[in-house]
């Protein structure tokens, strides 16, 4: 236990942790959603959730965290000394475990697609075109290739560890993160036609606002964006310093990963209406807008294939944007499998790191094979089921399992006058009613749905 590593800084565990949280779900997902779901409505109602459910989830899963210095199983089974409770405590962190390694087998998956059309424009700027245009067609052999080029790198920066890996990766390439998107959303809303774009994001159409779908994709896309349930959260909370002052850090995160989503909407959706005035096709068959993978591999190329050359670059930075992303969110993933093993077996992280991501990797290789049949059903799976329940695990971990004194002695450290505080006049039993109750409407959501 005495070689557990430590962010050695809060500037770095919230680099660390809004780097995990931003991802595809921040820069694809959420203006997508929003752009489906009565644009400004959507955001208006995204950023309530946020802060009413997905804060105070996180805010749980940072306290058992760094209470329990230990990875989701040990954490959960260490809160109570009744043999029950233990038990479904181990049961929910395996689950937790098992949950982030196969979010990481479809997320490098994508991440591995991020990577070829990063490569593209630079390959396609040297004239070769066959070798461009292959990295940009489908295929087994790319997917796999690519899903494993992404799988090393992130391999290679969890060996390194929480210091060194970690923290100095997310410091490094969050601050790259954003200045990237800063310029491409410069650029595309110089463009003709971005400001209807912006309309559709910003405007909202408050008609569409207390629709069920509407209110249950924004708690499912806040869910997913702060990366809550599957206990990447709590691993980085157990590596926080005891000094930090825990519900002021949980906001800072929400705040940046909910302001860099507002970004990307920025971004994306001017740029799908530049396109469109390119004489781009930004619409399917039914009239809806272009949402899913067509979105981020047809129409965003499309679109920079038809500035010219300063496309090249335009369409290099956009998918790099994406690969930053999520690398970020892909280590803290890979984490929570490591950190597990590390604990359990003693054995050394670098050994572990490259176990266990083999052994992801052997799930992404069975994805790829049988794409049709998993791909679709392992995102769902994951991010429908398992994450919104473990949520809701977690909070009656924190709210009903776990002893309020102990809580409190936990963020008395680093808040001596939290007592006083509104934080803790409202979230403990704000955690264990409100958020399991609306937790069970996110895992409901597939019921009402389907219908
Ligand atoms: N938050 C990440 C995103 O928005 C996804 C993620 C989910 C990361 C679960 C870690 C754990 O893309």
């Amino acid at each position: 236990m005495a070689s557990r590593g430590q962010f050695s800084s809060r500037t770095g565990f919230i680099l660390a942790a809004a780097g995990s949280a931003v991802g595809l779900g921040n820069i694809w997902g959420f203006p997508t959603n929003a752009a489906e779901n009565g644009g400004g409505a959507f955001v208006l109602m995204y950023f309530i959730l946020a802060f009413c459910l997905a804060y105070p989830v996180l805010m749980a899963e940072l306290i058992i965290g760094r209470h329990a210095q230990a990875n989701m199983v040990t954490a959960l089974g260490s809160l109570s000394n009744s043999r029950f409770s233990k038990t479904i405590g181990h049961l929910s962190g395996i689950f937790g475990v098992i949950a982030a390694s196969l979010i990481l087998s479809f997320y490098s998956i994508v991440a591995g697609w991020m990577i070829a059309y990063m490569i593209e424009p630079l390959l396609s700027s040297l004239g070769l075109t066959e070798t461009a245009n292959w990295l940009i067609t489908s295929g087994t052999t790319r997917n796999i290739l690519f899903c494993a080029i992404f799988m090393a790198v992130t391999t290679l920066l969890i060996s390194l560890g929480v210091e060194q890996g970690i923290e100095r990766w997310s410091t490094r390439l969050m601050p790259t993160l954003l200045a990237i998107m800063l310029g491409l959303i410069v650029y595309v809303l110089l463009q003709p036609g971005a400001m209807e774009g912006l309309r559709l994001f910003l405007v909202p159409d408050f008609s569409q606002i207390t629709q069920p779908t509407l209110i249950l994709s924004a708690l499912g896309q806040a869910f997913f964006s702060l990366s809550l349930g599957v206990g990447t959260m709590l691993i980085y909370g157990s590596y926080m310093q005891k000094t930090e002052n825990l519900p002021k850090t949980g906001a800072i995160v929400t705040l940046v990963d909910t302001s860099i989503a507002f970004l990307a909407g920025l971004l994306i959706l001017p740029a799908m209406f530049v396109a469109r005035r390119n004489g781009i096709d930004i619409h399917s068959a039914d009239g809806s807008l272009i949402a899913g993978p067509d979105l981020i591999f047809q129409v965003l190329p499309s679109l920079f294939d038809s500035m010219g050359e300063i496309g090249l670059l335009v369409g290099f930075m956009f998918f790099s944007l994406m690969v930053i992303a999520a690398l970020t969110s892909s280590i803290s993933m890979l984490e929570v499998p490591v950190a597990f093993t590390i604990e359990k077996t003693g054995f050394g992280r670098k050994p572990l790191s490259l176990a266990v991501s083999l052994i992801i990797f052997l799930v992404s290789l069975v994805i790829i094979t049988n794409f049709d049949r998993l791909f679709g059903l392992v995102i769902s799976l994951t991010t429908e089921y398992m994450q919104p329940l473990l949520g809701l695990m977690l909070c009656i971990f924190a709210g009903w399992v776990w002893h309020r004194d102990k809580l409190l002695s936990e963020l008395k450290q680093g808040h001596e006058t939290i007592e006083q505080s509104l934080f803790w006049k409202i979230w403990p039993s704000y955690v264990r009613f409100v958020c399991p109750l609306l937790i069970i409407a996110i895992f409901a959501q597939p019921l009402f749905t389907s219908g």
